[in-house]
């Protein structure tokens, strides 16, 4: 059986944690996508859902123009679970009446008391039929459609758990996609595995058994390359692609003279050494540098970047006349984003150009073996496939590197002193079992001199910033409060053993209106 067979369907009505559904159905081992509220009845019926989950979303049913569940969603008569706006707009859908209700929103923290059984909550209720949950709405529902009864309450939604058990409809008011509903992920498992009958085959070892099939039936003895940054998907890529096809896969490798301490040895060392994949190391150091000689502009600077890029990338692929596909690490989120931009859908997009960006009119052809996992997923399968976990539950690091974390010009001496000082923050993380606890963190090299004193005298040189965030998405973000002996130890380190630093400061600011990066 594939594994694809059983699956999910998500329609998303614009919430903030759409994604986050999707996630959690999967780690209940069943696979979902999500897709725009407004697909059309031909794919719905194509797709063949075990079940459907309605999302949240910021509109109110009521107002002119909002979103609706189609109505041939109810005519697959498979099971259905609207969440929040999800529930509102099922009930609207089937002839029940939702209100706006001025004044009453209930958002955070929320008790729901269960007041009948549920086959929903089958073997999930504790605390005397309470759970604790997280809701954010504003609208409720007030009449119910026929065949539906009211299973639970809270302070402000009467109707904060509804079913039709015959025809398997639920809807919920809360969030069981947040950590903060502590039984949301049973509740979500209970659905897709009891009620719409999945047998949980999306597993870490079928996920990749099937996407080495399915690369070996779309490349056949063809060659394969991919540019291999040392982050997490391109490196997860490389050991998916070295398993599927062996020495059919060359990777290339570019030093850009942007890397973080000891960078290009450790990806050597780990693919070429340890795991036999053959990469191509291209030492392009003084290429980029002499190209970012004089530019302070941050766009330029990252359009040399990406650009030059791309031009030593395609060389050594003219080079290797006889591959004919390029492998990429897109991932889901990416492929959710893009579909959401083109049917104008209520989604941030991120408009980071990646340096892996290659030009569309290369002669080769596609392969993105990755493109329908999440990233934890791509970190499991990463770790399974024997990638040291160092690797794969690395923080992010941006494609143009250094280069925007050295505030204006870009000298190789700014770059030794940042890699230098980067380094041991990053180890003084590790060593404290910080940094798993923050999402992102690095140092970023300020090029204005202020006046410090060591035991010898005077020392006018640069300033570090420490940067620290904790984020879900990293769309918003904000600064992680590291302890104050903390800093205080990595700033004495930092001065002490850099030559050129004479001050550190940490960066309080959040996202918005900061960003992650400083340029
Ligand atoms: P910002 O600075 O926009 O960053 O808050 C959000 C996330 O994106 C990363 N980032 C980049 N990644 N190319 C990339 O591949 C870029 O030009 C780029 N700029 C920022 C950043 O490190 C953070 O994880």
């Amino acid at each position: 059986m594939d594994i694809h067979d059983e699956r999910i369907l998500i329609l998303d009505f614009g919430g903030q944690t759409t994604q986050l559904i999707a996630r959690r159905v999967r780690e209940a081992g069943v696979f979902s996508e999500v897709h725009p509220w407004d697909m059309s009845d031909e794919a719905l019926r194509a797709f063949k859902p075990r079940g459907v989950i309605l999302s949240g979303g910021p509109e109110s049913v009521v107002a002119d123009g909002a979103p609706t569940v189609p109505l041939s969603v109810f005519e697959l008569e498979v099971p259905v679970l609207g969440i929040c706006y999800g529930q509102q707009a099922m009930v609207h859908a089937l002839g029940g009446k939702v209100v706006a209700a001025a004044g009453e929103a209930e958002f955070g923290y929320a008790e729901v008391q269960l007041t009948r059984a549920c086959t929903l909550f089958d073997g999930i209720r504790d605390r005397e039929d309470r759970i604790d949950v997280w809701m954010s709405h504003a609208d409720h529902v007030v009449d119910l459609p026929d065949g539906f009864a009211k299973v639970g309450v809270s302070a402000n939604a009467p109707c904060a758990v509804i079913a039709d058990e015959a025809r398997k409809h639920f809807g919920i008011q809360f969030h069981p996609e947040v950590t903060h509903t502590v039984q949301g992920a049973e509740i979500l498992s209970r659905f897709v595995r009891d009620i719409c009958g999945c047998s949980g085959l999306w597993t870490p070892g079928n996920i990749i058994e099937d996407a080495v099939s399915r690369v070996r039936d779309t490349v056949g003895g063809d060659k394969v390359l991919l540019a291999l940054s040392g982050g997490v998907d391109s490196s997860v890529v490389a050991a998916l692609l070295h398993r599927a096809i062996g020495d059919q896969l060359t990777c290339v490798f570019v030093d850009n003279g942007l890397l973080r301490l000891g960078e290009g040895d450790q990806v050597m060392k780990t693919f070429a050494d340890n795991m036999g994949v053959n990469v191509i190391r291209v030492d392009a150091e003084a290429r980029f540098l002499d190209a970012l000689a004089g530019v302070d502009d941050p766009e330029k600077k990252r359009k040399i970047i990406g650009g030059l890029f791309i031009d030593v990338f395609e060389e050594e692929a003219e080079r290797l006349t006889e591959v004919s596909w390029l492998a990429q690490g897109t991932i889901y989120p990416d492929v959710i984003e893009s579909a959401a931009s083109s049917t104008g859908s209520a989604h941030l997009i991120k408009s980071h150009h990646n340096v892996g960006g290659l030009p569309s009119e290369m002669r080769l052809k596609l392969v993105e073996p990755l493109r329908e996992l999440f990233k934890d997923e791509v970190r499991t399968i990463g770790k399974q496939l024997g990638l040291p976990a160092v690797m794969v539950m690395r923080h992010p690091f941006p494609g143009p590197g250094l280069g925007v974390r050295i505030l204006g010009e870009v000298r190789k001496d700014f770059a030794d002193t940042l890699r230098a000082a980067d380094a041991i923050y990053i180890e003084a993380l590790r060593r404290r079992d910080l940094y798993d606890s923050v999402s992102q963190a690095f140092c970023v090299f300020l090029p204005v001199k202020s006046v410090g004193v060591t035991g010898d005298g005077r020392r006018y040189a640069h300033v570090i910033a420490l940067r620290a965030v904790e984020t879900i998405d990293f769309m918003t973000a904000r600064a992680a409060q590291l302890p104050y002996e903390f800093l205080d130890e990595v700033s004495r380190a930092i001065c002490n053993s850099v030559p050129d630093v004479s001050r550190v400061v940490y960066d309080v600011s959040s996202k918005p209106p900061g960003t992650i990066e400083w340029e």
